[in-house]
């Protein structure tokens, strides 16, 4: 089978409705993409399911929706102002900017270790490279009326910001005791050097971020604990297939400028096996910091040592859109059906856009599509995302809702009139049964899980 490759990806996106490049009827806008139809639909299941795992169902992780412009300090006190950056060069004659790790192809953001590997390497326009030098990653903008230095902010590099600014808020709130998490979704913007792969890396992006507050003593524990959740949901609840996933352990030099530890769960995407998700143990770091930028107490009494300790912290975090690259890879398949090669997205049903798709077996029978269009409203009631599809012949309708993920299709034909039976195909198996339509309901609920 043809290895599966990232314009397969791209081109299904575009043609199907699940993302658009940003702008694109002006030549689009590098970094920046839109969800269709269709892509918003698997970017709100994936966040729900996200939520009720991550959230609704923990007896001790509490929700917050935190603004994307916080005050600068913020960002003073985490570190992003001076620490947030990736080693860039600059072509010297078109001025086009690079990665200098990506260009070295190195996992290192040494600047002194850059500049020996690229030592006489030129750009890939062929001219000669500046030397490399730390490019913050953060974009900035201005509140009121005056754009000078005491009105510049900054839009959110991570979510997690506005998480350890309402920690007290949350904690005096919900009368949380530790351990006790606080968790978000919500778009953050990074002025990457050069985004690439699709939605992989972007300029504005969405996470999903959970911050768990410990005794520092839990830290390993907590830290585990998280890390095997992430990848159970991965694999139990979104389905992702476990031999495509893998574990990589940060270095020192890799890690992020809070973390004291780090892993990632690592996807093999179609160009390579790349970070997904990241468990990070950012000890004290955050709390302490903010603590003496905002002077605010925010330590908590350890009630068994009766001493005051600032939390640490173990963080969860990722990139929905990086996850949807991932649930679209992972589902992409091509098989042959009646000697005909088909794409089908193998989809969770819980993940996919629509679940079921009701076609007349004819649209000009008006008995048939009179069936098939109550049979539709009937489920619609009942599951929402339901598609009516009465265009093209029966064999076309199959491929492109298996193009789309919809796991099952119904077909009205003319022995439904007889004995108000009609077929249920199965999107993998392409397999088809006869259902009363009265029990389709009935027989589909327990497997669109
Ligand atoms: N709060 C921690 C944090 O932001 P990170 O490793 O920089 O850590 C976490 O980002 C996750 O966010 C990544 O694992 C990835 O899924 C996603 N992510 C980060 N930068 C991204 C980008 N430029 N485009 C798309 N997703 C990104």
């Amino acid at each position: 089978m043809t290895k599966l490759q990232i314009e397969d990806i791209v081109s299904l996106s575009k043609r199907r409705g699940f993302v658009f490049q940003a702008s694109e009827i002006y030549g689009g806008l590098s970094g920046f993409y839109d969800y269709g139809p269709l892509g918003v639909e698997l970017v709100n299941n994936i966040k729900q399911l996200w939520w009720e795992h991550f959230v609704q169902r923990q007896d001790n992780v509490f929700g917050v929706d935190g603004a994307t412009i916080q005050h600068p300090e913020l960002w003073r006190a985490s570190g992003h102002l001076s620490g947030f950056s990736d080693p860039m060069v600059e072509d010297t004659l078109n001025h086009k900017r690079y990665r200098a790790d990506q260009l070295a192809g190195v996992d290192t953001t040494d600047l002194k270790e850059l500049a020996l590997l690229l030592k006489g390497k030129k750009s890939p326009d062929g001219n000669p490279l500046s030397e490399p030098r730390q490019f913050n990653l953060m974009m900035q903008t201005w509140v009121g009326s005056v754009e000078d230095e005491a009105a510049k902010v900054y839009l959110r590099p991570e979510t997690a910001g506005a998480i350890f600014t309402n920690f007290l808020n949350v904690k005096e709130t919900m009368r949380a005791k530790l351990p006790f998490g606080i968790a978000q979704i919500g778009k953050a913007f990074r002025n990457e050097i050069s985004p690439r792969d699709f939605i992989f890396r972007v300029r504005e992006l969405e996470q999903m971020e959970l911050q768990y507050f410990i005794y520092p003593d839990d830290q390993q524990e907590a830290y585990e604990q998280w890390r095997q959740f992430a990848w159970h949901f991965l694999v139990d609840i979104l389905g992702v297939n476990e031999t495509s996933l893998s574990w990589h352990k940060h270095s020192q030099k890799e890690r992020a400028h809070y973390a004291k530890a780090a892993h990632d769960i690592y996807f093999d995407f179609p160009f390579g096996a790349k970070e997904l998700w990241g468990t990070h143990n950012r000890s004290d770091f955050d709390l302490s910091s903010h603590a003496k930028f905002s002077n605010k107490d925010l330590s908590i009494l350890d009630e068994s040592s009766g001493q005051k300790t600032i939390p640490y912290v173990i963080e969860s975090s990722v990139g929905v859109g990086r996850l949807l690259l991932t649930v679209l890879s992972d589902a992409f398949s091509r098989d042959k059906v009646g000697g005909e090669e088909r794409i089908v997205l193998k989809l969770k049903p819980s993940v996919a856009p629509y679940k079921i798709a009701v076609s007349p077996l004819l649209k000009n029978k008006p008995e048939l599509v009179t069936f098939a269009r109550k049979l539709y409203e009937e489920l619609k009631q009942e599951f929402l995302m339901v598609l009516w599809d009465d265009n093209g012949n029966i064999g076309k309708r199959y491929r492109r809702q298996d193009e789309i993920g919809t796991p099952f299709c119904i077909t009205v034909d003319f022995d439904s009139l007889k004995d108000r039976s009609v077929t249920i195909r199965d999107r993998d198996t392409t397999k088809q049964i006869r259902v009363r339509a009265d029990n389709v309901a009935s027989t589909l609920k327990p497997r669109l899980h």
